[in-house]
């Protein structure tokens, strides 16, 4: 039998998860109150936490003859969720409560029964600048030089800590998308990013001053939207320097969350792509944001590169070399938070002959980002009492645009995130790796 590479950690030592785990939040908006008042409700055994692999999921040891499929919360040891405590930051004063009813994904029974939990998770005052979010404005926002307010965000993570008893901390970006933005040279390194906060550079932007205030206090951090946050070499090279994992950008959820099912499905079966038109309807807050120019560059860049890593036209040309690819979305009220994401897919087989797909999908952002929220929060905790630190690829199965190592491709597949996720927790615990080749089931 061909000898099978099986991989194994010699010895991660993990430390248990014990005490309090502070979730920190920059933006109670619909995703973040969905996903507060959601575990809420799980606690008190109103609902169930569909959607998310570290309360429903299980994962298969050994052979597939062992029977031997335990949950992923019993196999790896993650915070359970009456041991999490939230906080975050908003531009608006809203309690969690009132956010939540404003964002008006939950209906108000449910609302109604988690209300005492959320009134209490009132936000601190945000980093904020329109330059960077056009479409809205608020009142709770913290005054200062960048450096000065990058200071205030190291004392409101001390004092929460300190405050809520907690044993460690993660921060997870669930604020507004902010506009385009490349690297320059502020971010290139922690001498250029200090002096840049301290001089009050334009080229830093909020989310980034979040982003360094977790990680300077060895908080983990994952991005939730497509700004460009901690994917700069600044960044990156403190999070190594701290011990912190870090992840992101953008909740693979609606529209992607489909491309990403089906688009590995037609170039396995090497079907061709002339196009694949993709727009959407929605009139949540995050709709609204999006109607800015800025704003929605940030989410086209995230959406449209999906279908280029996934199809490799350098590699198939003859099938993929001449896709049209666009992404619209468009601010319409009456759908609220429940939007709506038609996808037109141009296919053709065999002599070239062409097909069509549409896909109409009636999807609830937020209730599909939830359950995000939380396993990025479980999976970051664990990361880090593993010892594990900077980029996280094994958690590229959250998101549109999965951050990598520079000069590596990004990989977009759900079942290959899957598999990746899946193999690193076996890696942790030094189980074997599974490689679906099952050669020894024929021998
Ligand atoms: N829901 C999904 O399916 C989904 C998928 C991918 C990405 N996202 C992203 O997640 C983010 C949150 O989405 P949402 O629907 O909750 O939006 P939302 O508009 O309901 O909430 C965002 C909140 O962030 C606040 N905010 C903006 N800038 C801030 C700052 N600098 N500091 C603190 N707070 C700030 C806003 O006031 C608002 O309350 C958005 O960027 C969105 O693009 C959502």
């Amino acid at each position: 039998m061909p000898e099978v590479q099986q991989r194994k950690k010699e010895s991660v030592s993990i430390a248990p998860a014990e005490g309090k785990l502070g979730v920190l939040i920059p933006g109670i908006g619909a995703v973040s109150t969905t996903f507060m008042a959601g575990v809420e409700a799980i606690k008190m055994g109103l609902a169930r936490p569909v959607g998310s692999l570290t309360q429903l999921a299980t994962i298969r040891l050994g052979k597939r003859t062992d029977g031997n499929s335990p949950m992923i919360k019993d196999f790896v040891p993650l915070a359970g969720l009456n041991d999490l405590v939230f906080g975050g930051w908003d531009i608006f004063e809203d309690n969690a409560y009132e956010a939540a009813a404003h964002a008006n994904v939950l209906e108000a029974p449910l609302l109604e029964k988690v209300r005492a939990p959320l009134e209490k998770i009132k936000p601190m005052t945000a980093v904020f600048e329109k330059e960077y979010v056009k479409r809205i404005d608020g009142p709770n926002v913290k005054k200062g030089s960048k450096m000065e307010r990058a200071e205030a965000l190291l004392d409101d993570i001390r004092t929460f800590k300190r405050d809520n008893d907690c044993a460690r901390l993660a921060m997870i970006w669930c604020g507004s998308t902010e506009v385009f933005h490349t690297p320059g040279a502020v971010h290139q390194t922690m001498k250029s990013f200090e002096d840049g906060l301290a001089k009050n550079d334009p080229d830093i932007a909020p989310s980034q001053i979040y982003a360094y205030a977790a990680i300077k206090s060895g908080v983990p951090f994952a991005n939730g939207a497509p700004n460009l946050t901690h994917d700069i070499p600044a960044l990156l090279d403190l999070s190594r320097e701290n011990g912190v994992p870090i992840c992101g950008k953008d909740f693979k959820t609606g529209q992607t969350f489909m491309k990403t099912l089906l688009a590995p499905g037609f170039k396995a079966r090497m079907l061709g792509m002339t196009g694949w038109f993709s727009t959407n309807i929605l009139g949540n807050r995050d709709g609204e944001v999006l109607e800015d120019p800025g704003s929605f560059k940030s989410k086209e860049e995230t959406k449209l590169s999906v279908l280029e890593h996934i199809l490799q036209p350098d590699l198939y040309p003859d099938l993929y070399k001449n896709l049209y690819h666009a992404v619209r979305i468009n601010y319409y009220p009456p759908r609220g938070d429940a939007k709506e994401g038609w996808d037109n897919i141009d296919i053709f087989g065999w002599l070239g002959y062409p097909m069509q797909i549409k896909v109409d999908f009636l999807c609830r952002d937020s209730i599909l980002a939830a359950p995000l929220v939380l396993d990025l929060v479980l999976f970051l905790d664990l990361a880090q009492r593993a010892g594990m630190r900077g980029i996280q690829e094994w958690l590229s199965f959250y998101f549109k645009a999965p951050m990598t190592a520079p000069g590596l491709y990004p990989e977009h597949d759900l079942f290959i995130q899957l598999m990746k996720l899946k193999n690193t927790l076996r890696w942790m615990k030094g189980a074997d790796l599974i490689t679906h080749l099952g050669l020894e089931y024929y021998d």
